[in-house]
């Protein structure tokens, strides 16, 4: 087989065979297929697609790249979440013990943030000394006796994505549908779940901006998860504006702990509810849509999934103190409020924005090396809909210092959209792809 042949085809519109795309996927790994033919042939994805048999096939062979964990010996129904990552999504620090706290082993691998986006694993390291560094015995240990583990990706685990996603983010084809399902599935497949449920964002915070791609790219992810043989639901969520009302580290996890203390605020506990809901069927623990959300309040209200948060985080050697004391998490020096310079109410929060600011105030990654500051970030009073008035706080800057406060203010200012009516609301949750 020659590679120029496969570009070619593709180039020209052509269906590559099952035993083409496990060729090079394993060239490409072992170095025989060089970088410059692996990102012509991206491109060629890029602009020709692939066809749901073909996008399949890239996500086994990508899966099969690199070492899989194996499940099969811990006990009961395991599940793991995606979201496909937006600005202020703290959900997995609230779904996750929720699962668990009712009978459903989470196995989660999370990464960390880059750019306006947030990572879950940095998130937890607010709690002092807690720890993703797993060992796969480790690893299981915990799936069975906690009940949970967020561990960060290991080393080998589908290593043709890494390869391939680091071309990908240098040759403009990043935002290409097979590429971005085979990509998200080849890692969920190797992580060992039963069950796979997906949060597809769309809006300006997202990858997908339209509704009408993020739909497409549920489809694709559903489809992969089908073909694979696991039970997979995607539910598509608004990401017009952060998801709540927190952005920043620690902040974050406040508003995690504040939800799983019964807190329920607004349309984080809704996703969670949602996708919570969604597991809880599929998994086969709650027997329809009311029942599963029945449990989901229940867990809540009788402390039990907060408890879980505590136990999850000593387990992985962190101080859980917080969880039941969120003034004990990191705090950033200073904290200022942002007034609101004119009437009327929000029409619209430029989510990508706001996850900048929360960056450039030392909250996120800039670029992969650097080291980011778990204090600060923003916490926004007004959301879409909401009035404001001259004067009144927007939001409030958590910042190491007086200067990036004050800049990160009027960043922060610029964000918003104010009209003098008030917005319809779009639903938040968009559609569940089942
Ligand atoms: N997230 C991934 O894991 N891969 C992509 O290609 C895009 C988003």
């Amino acid at each position: 087989m020659q590679m120029n042949d496969l570009i070619v085809k593709k180039r020209d519109g052509g269906e590559l065979t099952t035993e083409e795309i496990g060729w090079m996927i394993r060239g490409f790994v072992d170095g025989s297929v060089p970088d410059y033919q692996m990102s012509a042939m991206a491109m060629a994805i890029y602009f020709r697609g692939m066809n749901r048999r073909e996008t399949l096939d890239l996500t086994l062979a990508m899966l099969h790249s690199g070492e899989t964990i194996d499940l099969s010996g811990v006990s009961g129904v395991k599940a793991d979440k995606h979201s496909t990552g937006g600005v202020g999504d703290k959900t997995s620090l609230v779904l996750v013990p929720m699962m668990a706290a009712c009978g459903v082993k989470m196995a989660k691998m999370s990464g960390r943030g880059l750019g306006h986006t947030g990572g879950t694993i940095d998130k937890l390291e607010s709690f002092s000394g807690f720890s993703t560094a797993l060992t796969l015995e480790q690893f299981y240990e915990n799936v069975e006796h906690v009940g949970m583990v967020i561990a960060g990706q290991t080393a080998n685990l589908v290593p043709a994505d890494k390869k391939l996603y680091a071309l990908r983010d240098v040759t403009g084809t990043v935002p290409s549908i097979p590429l971005i399902a085979s990509s998200i599935m080849s890692k969920k497949l190797a992580a060992g779940a039963d069950v796979i449920v997906l949060d597809v964002k769309c809006g300006g915070g997202s990858f997908m901006k339209t509704e009408a791609d993020a739909r497409a790219l549920a489809d694709e992810l559903v489809a992969i998860g089908k073909g694979a043989g696991k039970q997979t639901v995607a539910v598509i969520t608004d990401m017009d504006e952060p998801l709540g009302l927190a952005v920043g580290n620690a902040l974050e996890v406040r508003e995690a702990i504040d939800a799983l203390s019964g807190a329920r605020p607004g349309e984080l506990m809704e996703l969670c509810d949602t996708l919570g809901a969604c597991i809880l069927t599929a998994a086969g623990v709650a027997e329809s849509d009311e029942a599963a959300r029945a449990m989901l309040e229940r867990v809540v209200a009788d402390g039990s999934a907060r408890d879980m948060l505590a136990k999850f985080v000593a387990a992985q050697g962190g101080d859980p103190a917080p969880v039941y004391d969120p003034s004990l998490l990191p705090t950033a020096p200073v904290q200022i409020e942002v007034p609101a310079e004119q009437e009327g109410y929000v029409n619209h929060i430029d989510a990508g924005g706001v996850g900048m600011v929360s960056m450039h105030l030392g909250g996120g990654r800039a670029t992969k090396e650097s080291e980011i500051d778990l204090r600060v970030g923003v916490v926004l009073h007004k959301k879409v809909g909401d009035s404001i008035k001259v004067g009144e706080s927007i939001a409030q800057i958590h910042a190491a210092d007086e200067a990036s406060a004050a800049k990160a203010a009027e960043a922060l200012k610029a964000c918003y959209t104010i009209a003098a009516e008030k917005p319809e609301r779009a639903p938040f949750i968009k559609g569940i792809v089942r």
